[in-house]
C-alpha cells in the first residue's frame, strides 16, 4: 500500500488536490484502502480541465456563431406523400417492436430534490384513482405492449449509487410489477466529484470523496459499462426508447417514432413539443452546422427566444422533452471512440467535511456539481430526426410537489388525457363550468395504450356521473 500511496500522493498533489489525503494518518487500513480506490477511480487527466473550465468559470455556454431552428416531422402529415410515409413508418415501427428489436430505457438516477420524496422518484405514487407509482405505470405499459405485439420488451433502468439498492428493493418487493425479472435490467450510472468554488474536490468524510451522479448524459457510458448494451446485443435489440422517470404520460413504445427514425436511418432522435411560451424552461431544438443540437433555455438569448415568424409562431418553437430513440450501435460507437460530453455546472449546497474534519452542512450554496446531459449527444449522431408531439398526450413531468411541472399537475393531466380519449370515443364526461372534469378517471395501460384503443372499447365504459371515481382496466 505504501508504494500505491506514494504514487497517489504525487498524483493528487500534482493536480492541486493534495488535501484529499489530509486525514490519511487518522484512517484505519479499510478507510485508507477505500480512499485510495476512490482517488484511483477519478479521471485525473480531466480534473484540472473540470476545475478551470467548469468550476471556476461561471460564464454560460458559448453560443454557436450561426444557428437556426431544427426541422421537424409535424404532428399530422402535411400532404399525401408524407401521409404515406407516416403509414409506412407506423407499420415498420410495429414490425420492429414485434420482432423484439426495441427495448425501453428509463433514466432514474436523479436525486429528485425538488419533488422532496424520500425514496426513488419512480416509487412516487401518482395515478389519480389507484395511486399507482410511476414504475408501476411504466411496467403495466410494457406488459400491455408485450401482449399486444407478442414480443419481449426488455426494460433497462438506470439508477445512481445514491438510489441503486433502494430501487432494486422497490422492484423486488413489488415482484417486478408482474414483469419477468429477467427482462428488467437495473444498472448504475457513474459519478463525478463535487468541487468547492475554488476548484478543490470536496471530501464527504475523512475517507470519502464527495460525489454526485454524473447527469442523464452519463447514461450513454453507463449503458455500455454496466452491461446493458451487451445484454441488448444478446437479445437482438437495435433501438433504445429513452425517457425520464418523472414523465407519467410517456408513450414508451411509439411505432410512428420508431419507424420514422428507422426509415431515415437516424442514430439518435427526439420528440419535441411546441413551447408554451418563448422562455419555457426546456431546451430548444436548433440546427448548428447541419446538426440537430439542443440549446438550453438559459443559453438562448432573449431576441432569439422571442423571435417570431410572419404567422406569429415562434421561430425557435420546438422544445425538448427528453424522449429519444437511440441506436444501440450508436452507444457502442461512442464508447469505442472514447467520447465525452460537455459538462454543465450547478451551484448547490454540498455537505462536506472541513479542514478540521468536522461535518459542514451549508445553509447557502457552497460548491459546484457537474453533470452531462444526454441531448448533448445529438450532434454526435450521423443523423437525427425530430417528431412533434402534443404536451397533453405525452409530457407531464413531476418535478415538484405542486404548481408548474408537479405531481399535482401531472395527476390533473392524466385525468385530462383520459377524459379526452373517452370523449373522442363518444363517451360523455361530466365537466365543471371552468371546463375541468367533475370526476376522477384513470385508464390503465391494460385497457388502452392510446386513443384508438378507447374507441374500440367505448361500449364497455359505464355512464360517468359527477363525482365518480372511474378506473378502467
Ligand atoms: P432532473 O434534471 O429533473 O433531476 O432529471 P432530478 O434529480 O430527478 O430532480 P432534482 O433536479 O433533484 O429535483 C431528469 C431525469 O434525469 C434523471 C432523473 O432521474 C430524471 O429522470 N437523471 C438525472 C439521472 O438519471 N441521473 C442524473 O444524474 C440526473
Amino acid at each position: 500500500m505504501e508504494k500505491t500511496f506514494e504514487s497517489i500522493r504525487r498524483l493528487v498533489e500534482g493536480h492541486n488536490q493534495g488535501h484529499l489525503l489530509a486525514f490519511w494518518e487518522q484512517l484505519d487500513s479499510v478507510g485508507r484502502q477505500g480512499l485510495l480506490g476512490q482517488i484511483a477511480g477519478l479521471d485525473f487527466s480531466q480534473v484540472d480541465d473540470w476545475a478551470s473550465n467548469y468550476v471556476k468559470n461561471s460564464s454560460s455556454a458559448i453560443l454557436p456563431g450561426d444557428f437556426g431552428p431544427a426541422p421537424c416531422y409535424s404532428l399530422e402529415p402535411p400532404d399525401g406523400d408524407m401521409a404515406r410515409k407516416y403509414t409506412e413508418a407506423r407499420r415498420l415501427g410495429e414490425e420492429l417492436i414485434s420482432a423484439g428489436k426495441v427495448a425501453c430505457f428509463v433514466v432514474a438516477g436523479g436525486q429528485g430534490t425538488r419533488l422532496g420524496f424520500d425514496g426513488p422518484k419512480g416509487d412516487f405514487p401518482i395515478s389519480p384513482v389507484k395511486n399507482k407509482t410511476l414504475f408501476r405505470i411504466f411496467a403495466e405499459t410494457i406488459a400491455a405492449v408485450s401482449k399486444r405485439y407478442q414480443a419481449h420488451c426488455p426494460w433497462y433502468v438506470m439508477t445512481s449509487p445514491l438510489n441503486h439498492a433502494e430501487t432494486q428493493e422497490v422492484f423486488r418487493s413489488n415482484n417486478y410489477y408482474g414483469l419477468d425479472e429477467g427482462d428488467v435490467f437495473i444498472f448504475q450510472q457513474g459519478t463525478l466529484p463535487n468541487f468547492s468554488f475554488d476548484g478543490k474536490i470536496l471530501l464527504a468524510d475523512k475517507d470519502a470523496i464527495s460525489c454526485s451522479p454524473d447527469g442523464h448524459g452519463g447514461s450513454l457510458k453507463a449503458l455500455y459499462k454496466g452491461g446493458a448494451v451487451a445484454d441488448m446485443k444478446k437479445r437482438g435489440v437495435e433501438f433504445i426508447s429513452y425517457w425520464q422517470v418523472d414523465n407519467s404520460l410517456v408513450n414508451i413504445f411509439d411505432p410512428l417514432f420508431v419507424g420514422l427514425h428507422a426509415i431515415d436511418e437516424a442514430e439518435m432522435s427526439s420528440k419535441a413539443l411546441i413551447k408554451a411560451e418563448p422562455r419555457e424552461k426546456i431546451g430548444n431544438f436548433c440546427l448548428v452546422d447541419g446538426k440537430v443540437t439542443v440549446i438550453e433555455y438559459s443559453d438562448l438569448p432573449e431576441e432569439f427566444a422571442e423571435k417570431r415568424n410572419p404567422d406569429g409562431s415562434l421561430v425557435f418553437e420546438l422544445g425538448s422533452i427528453a424522449i429519444h430513440i437511440i441506436n444501440r450501435s450508436f452507444v457502442e460507437r461512442l464508447n469505442s471512440e472514447g467520447f465525452s460530453l460537455p459538462l454543465h455546472r450547478a451551484v448547490k449546497k454540498i455537505p462536506h467535511i472541513d479542514a478540521e474534519g468536522r461535518l459542514f452542512e451549508p445553509a447557502e450554496p457552497n460548491g459546484i456539481k457537474l453533470e452531462s446531459f444526454v441531448f448533448d449527444a445529438l450532434p454526435l449522431a450521423s443523423k437525427s430526426i425530430i417528431l412533434e408531439t402534443k404536451r397533453s398526450e405525452e409530457f407531464a413531468p413531476a418535478k415538484n410537489r405542486t404548481g408548474v411541472d408537479s405531481a399535482e399537475s401531472a395527476r390533473e393531466m392524466m385525468i385530462a388525457r383520459a377524459a379526452a380519449w373517452l370523449e373522442s370515443a363518444g363517451v360523455a364526461v361530466p365537466r365543471k363550468q371552468d371546463g375541468s372534469t367533475d370526476c376522477l378517471i384513470e385508464i390503465a395501460p391494460s385497457f388502452a395504450l392510446g386513443r384508438d384503443d378507447v374507441k374500440a372499447k367505448a361500449g364497455r365504459v359505464p355512464k360517468i356521473k359527477r363525482g365518480d371515481e372511474l378506473y378502467l382496466a
